[in-house]
């Protein structure tokens, strides 16, 4: 059963179960974010609004506090090579790419907590643990904050597509290994 026996390290050929863990998850609580964001907008009274805000600043966190740790995991692990069939360019456009993402799972999230510092409603909780104000309730810091937090929340949304998007071509079109080093597939050469 060589797909129970996956690393948990990267290997020189693929990543291992850790990263995958932390890209997957991240990916999934993302895509649930921008779910909420919607449901947030839809959303009528504003009890049920207050919920799905509290909710969508919970779930945020918790996709930065996943940001940490993966990022230091990250600077421990070297990430597999990209394939060497790749030009110059593409690799560099690749790294810059996956450096642009590491970016923006940290500034939406960020950005989110100063708006809603900026607007006097940070002191929200997670498990035990309590969230600060960052700044004290500005007006027109949160007006700010607002339009920063939607244009990095657009931002990451249109970075992820054309990562996805590359990924799909990686498999589909130049049929090599690079999506599939990334899913809990294994092989016996790996
Ligand atoms: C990966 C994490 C996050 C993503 C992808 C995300 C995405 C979004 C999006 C797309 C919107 C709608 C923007 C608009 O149309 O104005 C939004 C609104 C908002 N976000 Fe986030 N967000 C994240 C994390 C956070 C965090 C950590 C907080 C606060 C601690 C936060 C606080 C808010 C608030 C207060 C709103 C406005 C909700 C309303 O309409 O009343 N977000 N977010
Ligand atoms: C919000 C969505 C996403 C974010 C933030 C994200 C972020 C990242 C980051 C930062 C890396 C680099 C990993 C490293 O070097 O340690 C990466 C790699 C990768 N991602 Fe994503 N990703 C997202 C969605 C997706 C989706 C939807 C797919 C598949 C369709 C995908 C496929 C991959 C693959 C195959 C790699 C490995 C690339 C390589 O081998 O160099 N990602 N992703």
């Amino acid at each position: 059963m060589q797909a129970l026996s996956i690393p948990l390290r990267n290997t020189t050929s693929r990543y291992g179960l850790v990263s995958q863990l932390f890209h997957w998850l991240i990916v999934g609580l993302i895509l649930f974010q921008y779910t909420w964001a919607w449901r947030i907008d839809q959303a009528e009274g504003i009890r049920v609004r207050f919920e799905l805000v509290t909710q969508h600043k919970t779930i945020g966190m918790l996709v930065l506090g996943l940001a940490v740790l993966r990022l230091l995991w990250r600077l421990f692990n070297r990430p597999p090579a990209l394939p060497s069939a790749m030009r110059g360019w593409e690799q560099v456009a690749a790294k810059a790419g996956h450096w642009a993402l590491y970016g923006l799972i940290f500034a939406v999230p960020l950005s989110g907590w100063l708006y809603s510092s900026a607007a006097g409603y940070a002191d929200f909780w997670w498990g035990p643990v309590s969230f600060p104000s960052l700044v004290e309730a500005n007006e027109s810091l949160e007006d700010r904050m607002q339009l920063v937090h939607q244009g990095l929340a657009i931002s990451l949304g249109v970075m992820a597509l054309i990562h996805a998007l590359a990924a799909l071509r990686h498999h589909f079109i130049n049929k090599d290994d690079v999506l599939k080093r990334m899913l809990p597939i294994w092989r016996s050469k790996d």
